[in-house]
């Protein structure tokens, strides 16, 4: 079977692991801090703060930026379901606006309508490793001063004008869930930033409201990254960029091996300017469900990154009375996406065999 996504656990991160567990504290131990500052200096950011999910990261994030109760936030229907829970977290009201169906990512011009005096926060995806239209986003923003969260949770290492993503709003964060281009082996996350208030903020936020070892000035959470996985996430770090760049070898080859393929769309090229990370590869047809079935009789596994949008979620259903038919570009990914395997150890011989057998099923139907 050709997986969809393979993490990495080696001997390098099984002895840093057993170094942290026998050397240091379990919970807010060395390691927790030098990550956060290696991360931060990787993302060219001021500051870091580990928290224990990218749920946590985004959720403690608005907090920190005062978005309140009745207060809109405004984003993406087309993501992991935690980019939008996070606004109803904090009794905030997730406003959706639609996806530009090249890039899969919030356009800009859309969420630009849906911005009133209500609108404290914008939460652009950078969805698949692909960044969002920062300049037109931070454009938007800007004109009714309202901050921007960039939910980077897939998008370790990708690069916007010369800058890391999560680096270019107010706020960054991330997940290092198991699945992700790189991961702490275990759950956890991370918001960056420049702004030393939010970082204080939050750094009080995921230690249960902390001001000294026991006084609490603020209503906090246990949100705290564990040390062992912290650990494990600086050696993860330092491999980042070689297998940002795998991945990016194995797109090249999918875009070579499928591009004359009539009835697929393949992923957004990254240029000088967009430097894309590729967390998942993701094609588009409208026979998505019998490709999947074919691929899979043939070992290889795929996914679907994501048959429901947001708004279409049972509980938002129910919440905001979505009926369909909302959001026309994120149902329609929805209806046609399929995420191909995509790891840094894939082999050339195993995307040929993936992209043949696609062939295989587009002469048969
Ligand atoms: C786009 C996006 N946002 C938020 C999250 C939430 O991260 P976590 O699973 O670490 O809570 C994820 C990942 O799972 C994600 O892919």
């Amino acid at each position: 079977m050709i997986p969809l996504s393979k993490p990495v656990f080696d001997e390098e991160m099984r002895n840093a692991a057993l170094d942290a567990l026998q050397n240091e504290r379990f919970v807010m131990g060395e390691s927790v801090f030098k990550f956060e500052e290696e991360f931060a200096r990787y993302c060219g950011t001021k500051f870091a703060v580990s928290t224990s999910s990218g749920t946590f990261a985004l959720q403690l994030a608005l907090i920190a930026l005062g978005v309140n109760r009745g207060d809109h936030v405004v984003t993406t229907p087309y993501s992991f379901v935690a980019t939008a829970n996070a606004a109803l977290y904090v009794g905030a009201i997730p406003v959706f606006a639609d996806i530009d169906v090249r890039t899969c990512n919030l356009n800009p011009e859309l969420a630009k309508e849906k911005l009133t005096s209500k609108t404290k926060a914008v939460i652009p995806v950078h969805l698949f490793g692909f960044p969002a239209d920062m300049k037109n986003i931070l454009d938007v923003c800007r004109d009714v001063n309202c901050a921007v969260v960039e939910d980077a949770c897939q998008a370790h290492g990708a690069e916007y004008c010369g800058r890391k993503v999560g680096a270019l709003g107010d706020v960054g964060c991330f997940s290092f869930y198991s699945s992700k281009n790189m991961t702490v082996c275990g759950d956890g996350g991370m918001v960056v930033t420049n702004n030393e208030d939010v970082t204080r903020k939050i750094a009080k936020l995921r230690d249960c409201g902390r001001a000294s070892h026991c006084e609490h000035d603020l209503i906090g959470f246990t949100a705290r990254l564990n040390t062992v996985n912290a650990a494990i996430g600086r050696v993860q770090l330092r491999r980042l960029d070689e297998w940002n760049e795998k991945r990016r070898v194995c797109a090249g080859l999918y875009d070579k091996f499928l591009s004359d393929l009539n009835g697929l769309v393949l992923p957004p090229n990254g240029s000088f300017d967009i430097r894309p990370v590729y967390h998942l590869y993701v094609i588009r047809t409208k026979l998505r469900d019998r490709l999947k079935v074919w691929l899979e009789q043939k070992a290889i596994q795929c996914g679907v990154h994501y048959p429901l949008p947001i708004h279409l979620q049972p509980v938002y259903r129910e919440l905001f009375a979505f009926k369909g038919g909302e959001f026309p570009n994120s149902e329609l990914l929805s209806r046609t996406a399929l995420s191909l395997p995509m790891y840094p150890g894939l082999r050339k011989d195993e995307i040929e065999y993936v992209c043949e057998s696609i062939r295989e099923f587009f002469v048969q139907i």
